[in-house]
């Protein structure tokens, strides 16, 4: 089990149409950590026969306030899919350039607002293949919000799920190796966990942004009991409040983990089960 962080949010912040939202809301029940794949950006530009860049800038924006709102609300993990190892060998050179400009002018301008909102910024995916301007700035953001007690903010950035489990896997026998030798090498569920990227615990709800149905390869491991969300909206477009209507109906789902319901809870089947069986001997 991953570590836990506690963030008690301020729920007084949101804006008056985000209140009402939450409002409807069980904050016991404010699910822990919630992932973002963030999709849309490129096709919310060509709606308004705006170059693609101008879609990326725009779901800059949109980071900003589903941030400053994940936050306010008391949640305590934020995972965002900034940038996927795929996006990184399949989109031009000017956009995987624009991209990474964009992200260093993000971290710039963000440190200050995070640490208002007591945001610690983390990082998972492959980040010593990134420029080395990109690891500078990102270092700097995280060492300058690293004393923050909230929310933990982890961007997915040359990221991808299957390479995460597979460094997890070279991670395993690197320390076996460093401990007595793989002739010890013990391995169970709770020992790949430990060894994926990040600290954070599994998240309980995904959300996917622009209507397509997949996981792309996100935290394929860590979501097999979570939540799925999928919302028409392309990222430019969501907002805090969708954020929130996001947790409402998560709050309306039912969570089994493989067990029964709480509406059927066994009572009476166990009977009714035996004597179907006892039928069959
Ligand atoms: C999907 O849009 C989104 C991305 C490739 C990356 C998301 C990046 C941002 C929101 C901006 C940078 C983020 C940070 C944290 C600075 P798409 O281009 O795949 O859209 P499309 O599927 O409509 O083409």
């Amino acid at each position: 089990m991953k570590h836990l962080q506690q963030n008690s949010g301020n729920v007084d912040e949101l804006s008056a149409k985000e209140r009402a939202i939450y409002s409807r809301l069980n904050p016991s029940q404010i699910p822990h950590h919630v992932a973002i794949i963030m999709d849309g950006n490129g096709r919310w530009a060509n709606r308004r026969h705006l170059p693609r860049f101008v879609g990326h800038r725009s779901g800059v924006q949109t980071v900003r306030g589903v941030v400053e709102t994940a936050a306010r609300i008391g949640l305590s993990y934020l995972t965002l899919y900034a940038f996927s190892a795929e996006n990184w060998k399949r989109r031009p050179r000017t956009e995987v350039d624009f991209l990474m400009r964009l992200l260093r002018q993000y971290l710039k301008q963000e440190v200050p607002r995070l640490n208002r909102n007591n945001v610690r910024l983390t990082y998972i995916g492959r980040i010593h293949e990134l420029p080395d301007a990109v690891q500078e700035r990102l270092r700097w953001a995280e060492e300058a919000t690293a004393g923050n007690t909230g929310m933990v903010l982890t961007l997915a950035l040359n990221y991808g799920a299957r390479a995460e489990i597979v460094d997890a896997f070279r991670s395993i026998l690197t320390a076996a190796k460093n401990n007595g030798g793989i002739d010890h090498l013990h391995i169970d569920e709770d020992i790949v966990s430990r060894h994926l990227y990040g600290t954070m615990p599994d998240p309980d709800l995904v959300i996917r942004t622009s209507g397509e149905l997949r996981v792309s390869n996100f935290l394929l491991w860590q979501i097999a009991y979570a939540e799925i969300y999928v919302t028409g909206k392309l990222w430019p477009d969501f907002e805090g409040v969708d954020l929130l209507e996001a947790i409402a109906d998560y709050q309306q789902r039912e969570r089994r983990y493989g067990g029964l319901s709480a509406s059927s809870n066994g009572t009476g089947q166990d009977d009714s089960l035996a004597s179907e069986l006892a039928l069959h001997k």
